[in-house]
């Protein structure tokens, strides 16, 4: 399946608010959080049962929590049109978000480094990983350096670079930029799409890369 931006294609099944998280993502910002958790089964890990607050603790319950959405895995990813370099991140808040226009979405933490330069270069490469792909995920969440040194990936029609192997792929443009407290809410809208293969997703659950098991 493949498609221009418009055709049912966009309407990827996504999920979920930003937070699982690994490596400092998921982040309450200031505000106290009640999360109410089934009264003393220690879902908290910890940190609390019935309400977490601000702060360390109320964090560990919040990524806790959060971390038993399961969510997939997309590299949001981009090339910079003046030096030609890649830069991109692993995230698991992608979201579908509007069928007519073609929109989706994910969140990006204020401490990303990648961001402001996939933010400048205005055009990206939303790949879905596939299940096979826990080690192109890893490296898009590492901190620095080239992430894409013998990550095979192609251009898509637009030259957004997308990773070979993924299960789908969506060309996007900016449409906007929502703060929301230590993450900007980014929405994107859908140019191109394409669903590359068949196969399993990885997914992400409680913190590890999982596999669907049937
Ligand atoms: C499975 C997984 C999901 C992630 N999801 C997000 C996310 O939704 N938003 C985000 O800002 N960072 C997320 N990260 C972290 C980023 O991939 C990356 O580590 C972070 O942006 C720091 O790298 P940078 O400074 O190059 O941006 C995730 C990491 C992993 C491994």
């Amino acid at each position: 399946m493949s498609g221009e931006a418009g055709v049912s294609g966009a309407g990827v099944s996504g999920a979920g608010v930003s937070g699982a998280g690994v490596s400092g993502e998921a982040g309450v910002g200031g505000a106290d959080v009640s999360a109410v958790v089934n009264g003393g089964t220690g879902v908290s890990g910890g940190a609390g049962v019935g309400r977490a607050t601000a702060g360390p603790a109320g964090e560990r319950c919040l990524r806790s929590v959060l971390g038993r959405f399961a969510t997939g895995v997309v590299a949001v990813a981009t090339r910079d049109p003046g030096t030609g370099e890649r830069a991109g991140l692993a995230a698991n808040s992608f979201c579908s978000v509007s069928l007519d226009p073609p929109l989706v979405s994910f969140c990006v933490a204020h401490t990303s480094s990648s961001w402001p330069r996939i933010r400048a270069a205005g055009q990206l490469g939303i790949s879905i990983l596939g299940a096979g792909q826990r080690e192109a995920a890893t490296r898009l969440a590492v901190r620095g350096g080239d992430k894409f040194a013998g990550l095979p990936w192609s251009a898509s029609p637009g030259g957004a670079p997308v990773l070979d192997g993924a299960l789908a792929w969506l060309e996007c443009t900016i449409e906007a930029e929502h703060p929301a407290g230590d993450h900007v809410i980014v929405v994107a809208r859908v140019l191109r799409l394409d669903a590359s293969r068949e196969g399993e997703p990885l997914l992400f659950f409680r913190g590890e890369f999982e596999r669907i098991s049937r």
